[in-house]
C-alpha cells in the first residue's frame, strides 16, 4: 500500500484513493489491480499528444476502380471463394465501441433499425455474411470483438437469437483491452469509488487482443483477416471479389473505399506517405490537398475509407511488436465528482486514449484501395439524427431492397 501511495503521489493522482479504506478487501484488491494495470506513458500523453498529422511526403495512391473490378469480377471471385473454402479467411467484427454518439448504453449491434418488425444491426451483419457463405459453400470463422462494458450483453444477445442462423462453432468472442480516462487537467477519473473510469482502448488493439485471447486457435489455416465496423448495416463482409483482388495484387492489405464526391467530405482518405499506404483523417487534410485534381479531372485524394480492411495474417505477425500511435480524444466521460455525486456530462469533459485500426495500414507496408459503390455498401449508423444516422441508414437499406 505504501508503494501504491508513493506511486500515485509521484504521478499526482492520490485523489483516486479517497474513500479507499471504506472499500471491502475484495474491492480494494480489484482496484489495486486496475491501478497496477495503468500504462502511465499513455496517460502522460494528455499533456503532449503525439503529433499524428501526416509528416511525410504525401502522394495519391493507385487503386482498383469500379470498371476494372467489373472487368475482372469472375477471376477475383474465383480466387476469393477458393480462399474462403480453404479456411484462409476470417472475419473480425469490431463491436467493442461504446456508441456514445448514438446515446444508447446497449451494444450498438443490438440497435433495432426495423420499422414494422425488429431488424438488429448484428442481424444485418450476420445476414450479409451468410449470403457469402452460401455463395461459396463454406462457413467463415467470425471473431467478434467486445469490451468489458458490453461483452456479457453481446454474448447473451447472440445466444437469445440463436446467432441469427450463423453456425455457432464458427463464432468466437474476444475482449479488447481497456484504458483509463482523465479530465482536462490530466487527473484520472473514477466511475465509482474504487473503480477507474475505464473505456475500450480503440479499435487498433484488435489483433493483440485476439491473439492474447487465443481466439484463432481452432482455425490454423487463416491467412487473411477481414476487419470491419459493426455500424455499417450495408457491410459486405468476406466479399470474395475484394479478397480475390487483394490476393491477386500481391499486397499485404486491401481497403474498401468509396469515391469522395466533394473535397470537404468527412472521411479519412487513403494515400501514400513516404511511399507507404496511409490514411489521412479529414481534419488533417490541407485545403489545397483536399481540392487537388488529377489529370482525369477527379479529386486526386478521393479514396474514402469505410472501415473494411483485409489484412495479411503473416504481415500482422511481423508487425505485432510495433507501436501503434495513441490518439488523445476529447469525449464526454461519465464519472464520480469530488462531492461523491455521479455526473453524466452533456459536453466533453476529458480525454480518452485510443489506438485506431487505420494506423495499422501504414505498418502493413502495402495496401490495395478497392472501390465500391457507396449506396450499396456504406450505411453507417453513428448519430441519432442527420448524417450517418438511423434515418439515413434506413433509407439506404430500403433502396437496397431490405424490408424494414
Ligand atoms: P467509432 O469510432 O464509431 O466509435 O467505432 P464508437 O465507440 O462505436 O462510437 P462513438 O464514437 O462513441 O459514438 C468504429 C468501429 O470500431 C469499433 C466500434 O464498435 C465500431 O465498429 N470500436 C471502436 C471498437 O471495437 N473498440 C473501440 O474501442 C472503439
Amino acid at each position: 500500500m505504501k508503494e501504491l501511495n508513493s506511486l500515485l503521489s509521484e504521478k499526482g493522482q492520490t485523489h483516486i484513493l479517497q474513500g479507499f479504506d471504506d472499500l471491502s478487501a475484495e474491492e480494494q484488491a480489484r482496484f489495486i489491480a486496475e491501478i497496477e494495470n495503468i500504462d502511465w506513458a499513455t496517460v502522460a500523453l494528455w499533456k503532449q499528444p503525439e503529433d499524428l498529422s501526416g509528416k511525410g511526403k504525401i502522394e495519391p495512391i493507385e487503386g482498383l476502380s469500379l470498371g476494372e473490378i467489373e472487368r475482372r469480377r469472375e477471376e477475383f471471385f474465383a480466387l476469393g471463394a477458393e480462399a474462403i473454402r480453404k479456411g484462409k479467411v476470417a472475419c473480425v467484427l469490431l463491436a467493442g465501441g461504446q456508441g456514445t454518439r448514438l446515446g444508447s448504453d446497449a451494444p450498438k449491434g443490438m440497435y433495432d433499425v426495423g420499422v414494422t418488425h425488429p431488424l438488429y444491426i448484428f442481424e444485418m451483419q450476420i445476414r450479409n455474411l451468410l449470403s457469402v457463405c452460401k455463395a461459396c459453400g463454406a462457413s467463415v470463422p467470425l471473431f467478434i470483438m467486445t469490451s468489458d462494458k458490453n461483452d456479457a450483453a453481446t454474448k447473451a444477445f447472440f445466444k437469445a437469437h440463436s446467432y441469427f442462423g450463423y453456425p455457432e462453432e464458427f463464432v468466437r468472442f474476444f475482449r479488447q483491452e481497456m484504458a483509463p480516462s482523465v479530465d482536462f487537467g490530466g487527473k484520472l477519473l473514477l466511475e465509482d469509488r474504487g473503480k477507474l473510469a475505464l473505456s475500450p482502448n480503440g479499435n487498433g488493439g484488435w489483433y493483440s487482443s485476439l491473439k492474447r485471447a487465443g481466439a484463432d486457435g481452432d482455425f490454423p489455416a487463416i491467412e487473411w483477416y477481414n476487419v470491419y465496423g459493426v455500424d455499417n448495416v450495408l457491410q459486405k463482409s468476406a466479399d470474395p471479389v475484394f479478397i480475390g483482388a487483394t490476393i491477386a495484387s500481391g499486397m499485404n492489405s486491401g481497403a474498401k473505399v468509396v469515391r469522395k464526391t466533394e473535397p470537404h467530405e468527412k472521411v479519412g482518405v487513403l494515400c501514400l506517405e513516404d511511399g507507404k499506404p496511409s490514411v489521412i483523417e479529414y481534419y488533417e487534410m490541407t485545403e489545397e490537398r483536399a481540392s487537388e485534381r488529377g489529370a482525369d479531372g477527379n479529386l486526386a485524394y478521393s479514396f474514402g475509407v469505410i472501415l473494411n480492411y483485409l489484412l495479411s495474417a503473416r504481415r500482422l505477425e511481423e508487425i505485432a511488436r510495433e507501436r501503434i500511435p495513441v490518439h488523445v480524444v476529447k469525449k464526454k466521460i461519465p464519472h464520480l465528482a469530488e462531492d461523491g455525486t455521479f455526473v453524466r456530462p452533456d459536453r466533453e469533459n476529458g480525454y480518452k486514449f485510443e489506438t485506431l485500426i487505420l494506423d495499422m495500414i501504414r505498418l502493413m507496408g502495402s495496401c490495395l484501395p478497392f472501390e465500391v459503390v457507396r449506396e450499396r455498401e456504406f450505411a453507417p449508423i453513428k448519430n441519432k439524427e442527420g448524417v450517418d444516422s438511423v434515418e439515413s441508414a434506413r433509407k439506404l437499406l430500403q433502396e437496397n431492397g431490405v424490408t424494414l
